[in-house]
């Protein structure tokens, strides 16, 4: 039996080589943290739940013309991508203030924002993953002028999307983050995991928090959260 070589291991989920080059296995950990690793701990089942819905959504998002990294499930946990290189940028999207926008701009949590906004980070966990404007990711090279605008769009489209399909099942999209890799071709897809990990979503009718602020916040729960996002997806999909 060959052992599959582990190339990567992050903070929610390990990468491992395949038979082919452009091709490698994720595999989607329980482990959870928050604040740029400061905290810790274990959410049960958590990978099962975040492979299968990410998959669910980037299936959804492929069907409606977004390119994602996506060939196959394997597994409740592990699942086939394309072989991209991670652009060092996180692209959030926010729909509703909440989080470090609320943190940081000193508007109440749960405002609705006039307009979804776009926003950039490094990704770097030793900064602290810091907000950068896009003149900051120009200098630093990492993504040209046309690439910024093509993820700004592309972020844009995705949260149409997901809106509405969060909408289907009574939950409110709130903000979320998205990664983006560039293949061997130059091109650039949607990578990394749609999940309640990266995600902000709240129940329409109680705004019931479904999403790893029960973990950031010690709001209990957890488990179930994520169990009954998954469980909702699945029933209109
Ligand atoms: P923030 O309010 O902490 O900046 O987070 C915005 C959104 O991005 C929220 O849905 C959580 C998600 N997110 C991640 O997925 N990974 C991260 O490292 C951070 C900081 C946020
Ligand atoms: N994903 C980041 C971390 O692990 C931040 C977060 O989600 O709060 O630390």
């Amino acid at each position: 039996m060959t052992v599959d070589t582990l190339l990567y291991e992050g903070k929610a989920k390990k990468v491992y080589a395949t038979d082919d080059a452009e091709v490698v296995k994720v595999s989607y950990k329980d482990d959870a943290t928050a604040f740029n690793g400061v905290k810790r701990g274990q959410i049960a089942g958590k990978g099962a739940v975040n492979n299968q819905m990410s998959n669910l959504l980037f299936t959804y998002l492929e069907a409606n013309g977004v390119n994602t990294h996506l060939v196959e499930q394997l597994s409740e946990r592990e699942t086939l991508v394309k072989k991209v290189q991670i652009v060092p940028i996180e692209v959030v999207v926010r729909n509703i203030a909440a989080g470090t926008f609320s943190k940081r701009l000193g508007v109440m949590e749960g405002v609705d924002l006039p307009h979804p906004i776009v926003e950039f980070y490094l990704k770097n966990d030793e900064l602290g993953d810091p907000l950068i404007t896009d003149d900051h990711a120009l200098v630093l090279g990492l993504a040209t002028s046309s690439e910024l605008a093509a993820l700004r769009e592309q972020a844009l489209t995705v949260n149409r999307l997901l809106q509405a399909k969060f909408a289907a099942c009574q939950l409110i999209l709130v903000d979320f983050k998205l990664e983006f890799g560039k293949q061997s071709d130059g091109a650039i897809v949607l990578a990394d995991e749609i999940s309640p990990d990266t995600c902000r979503l709240w129940d329409s009718e109680t705004r019931k928090k479904l999403d790893k602020d029960r973990f950031r916040q010690d709001l209990g729960d957890v488990e179930d959260a994520y169990q009954e996002v998954f469980a909702r997806l699945t029933a209109i999909s």
